[in-house]
């Protein structure tokens, strides 16, 4: 059982969830239309107009501060991963963060993500206070609240695309008679209805990270943690997966994006650099880019095969 004053705010959270949907077209895109259902609450900011921020702008999402992380090697090997890192994001924020290999962007994606604790600190989600669960009420947060997106995708390999898109639904309490339904239509909005039955190893690595946003999707949840989205994918299929993140970011969905590379971070609000398990710097992107426009600058694949 879970306790109560765990609940409550989810509980109230939940009931505002309904369905909403819109269509984009994207006219040199693969993606062409998209229909992606959100939480009702996001409607209020489908675009960065004044009334969003002005409505949102007290809407914090997510909190942590003062966090730490050490990994302990045995007795004596201790490996400080993070070491102080103090973040605020607000409901409807598309982030990014940078730093070198090693500086702690997946050990802090993986608390935020309630794959992990912290050793100190604490990790706010929608009010919620994770930094101490156990670990049963850990992964009914996780559930309920997040999107993950991993860069080698993490698809069952024997399993299909749909298949893979209802994972989540084993640990939830969402209606039987509806979770295919469900599925096939967060499938069908990120431009992959027709290839369902697909297994991984018929997919190519762009359409692969479109099944995972799926799956990331399917629970509706509060946040997409998207950790290294394009590394494992050729520049077009990641920027298609950028149209994909801005057009959901666009409708209200927030959005932390870990990423080696400038130009992808780019496509974010914000970055937050790490260094050494510490912030270094927090930039807001002055010129940020839109990953369509950027898709039409690419040479176009026929051009590239003459
Ligand atoms: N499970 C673990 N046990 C021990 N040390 C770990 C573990 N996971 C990560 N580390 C160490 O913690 C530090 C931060 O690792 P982390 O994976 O968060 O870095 P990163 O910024 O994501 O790097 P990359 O860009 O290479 O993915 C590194 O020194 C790493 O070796
Ligand atoms: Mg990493």
């Amino acid at each position: 059982m879970l306790p109560l004053t765990f609940c409550l705010p989810l509980i109230k959270s939940l009931s505002n969830i309904t369905s909403l949907s819109f269509q984009q077209n994207y006219l040199s895109s693969p993606l062409k239309f998209f229909t992606i259902q959100l939480p009702l609450r996001y409607n209020a900011c489908s675009n960065h107009s004044e009334e969003r921020s002005h409505l949102l702008a007290s809407d914090i999402i997510l909190e942590t501060q003062d966090l730490f992380k050490t990994y302990f090697l045995g007795k004596d090997v201790q490996v400080p991963a993070l070491r102080g890192v103090s973040v605020t994001v607000k409901r409807g924020a598309f982030t990014a963060i940078m730093g070198p290999s090693g500086s702690g962007k997946s050990t802090l994606m993986n608390i935020i993500g309630c794959l992990d604790q912290p050793t100190k600190g604490t990790i706010t989600i929608e009010g919620i206070e994770t930094s101490r669960m156990s670990r049963s009420d850990l992964a009914y947060v996780r559930n309920k609240k997040i999107g993950f997106v991993f860069q080698s995708f993490n698809l069952l390999a024997r399993a299909h695309a749909l298949s893979n898109v209802m994972l989540p639904f084993v640990y939830s309490d969402y209606p039987k008679a509806k979770r295919r339904e469900r599925a096939m239509e967060v499938l069908e909005s990120v431009g992959l209805a027709d290839r369902w039955s697909h297994k991984p190893n018929e997919l190519s690595g762009g359409q692969k990270q479109r099944v995972a946003i799926a799956r990331a999707l399917v629970n509706d949840p509060a946040i997409i943690l998207a950790d290294e989205p394009t590394g494992n994918i050729d520049s077009r299929s990641g920027l298609e997966i950028m149209i994909l993140l801005q057009a959901l970011n666009r409708e209200g969905m927030t959005i932390l994006c870990v990423t080696h590379d400038r130009f992808i971070a780019e496509h974010a609000e914000m970055i937050i650099n790490l260094l050494d398990g510490k912030i270094s710097r927090i930039e807001e992107v002055k010129e940020r880019k839109d990953a369509r426009e950027e898709l039409q600058k690419l040479p176009k694949e026929e051009d590239i095969a003459q």
